[in-house]
């Protein structure tokens, strides 16, 4: 009875010792979190600019570079299974240093002429983008205030996903009607990009298609 009893503690030590090794591989195989859907909003261009490159910040043709602070906004686009994704298209649209798009149907105020609003690159092997902008200002007033942010339209691989980013510590994003639509604090974590401070504030942003 007692050589049964220390087998059967070894048998459950090794039984729970498989299952940790379980517990593990199986978090290791995890899938990531899609990254939210979020609404296209209105402006996005309706046909396409003829600059769209990666520096938003230069528009061919101004004057000069666009008002604001300059940011860069880079990451990577990932399958659910944290696999970088290459040959995907990654646009973004965005409102100016005043909180106005270069679209129709934005009859705001003061728009900054120099700014390009509207950028589109190709992620390479290592499934990466990056643009350089300036940070949005917020608009709107009231219950429909929108905090700044930018707007995705991803492309590629049998997938698209259209979502926005959001600026972490921006207080106004607390009373965004859209940010706090979202279901959780995971899923408003996943569209709130990092920061990582530089001469030129860099924010990192990943996104989770396919
Ligand atoms: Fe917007």
């Amino acid at each position: 009875m007692r050589q049964w009893s220390k087998d059967l503690r070894l048998t459950r030590r090794g039984l729970i010792a498989g299952a940790a090794g379980l517990l593990v591989a199986h978090a290791a195989r995890a899938d990531l979190l899609r990254t939210p859907r979020q609404a296209a909003g209105p402006f996005y261009p309706r046909t396409r600019p003829l600059d769209s490159d990666a520096d938003l910040t230069l528009l061919k043709g101004a004057a000069g570079p666009a008002r604001g602070e300059t940011i860069e906004v880079a990451g990577r686009v990932l399958s659910l299974k944290g696999h970088a994704l290459d040959a995907v298209t990654v646009e973004i649209w965005q409102a100016d240093s005043f909180g106005r798009y270069n679209h129709p149907y934005d009859r705001g105020g003061r728009r900054d002429p120099n700014f390009q609003g509207f950028g589109a690159v190709r992620t390479g092997a290592d499934g990466a983008y990056r643009f350089r902008t300036v940070r949005p200002r917020y608009y709107g007033a009231g219950a429909g205030v929108r905090t700044p942010h930018i707007h995705f339209y991803v492309h590629g691989r049998g997938s698209e996903l259209v979502t926005q980013m959001y600026f972490p510590g921006e207080a106004m994003n607390a009373r965004d009607f859209l940010y706090l639509d979202l279901p959780s604090d995971a899923a408003r974590a996943a569209v709130t990009a990092r920061r990582e401070p530089g001469t030129v504030p860099r924010y990192l942003f990943d996104l989770v298609i396919a």
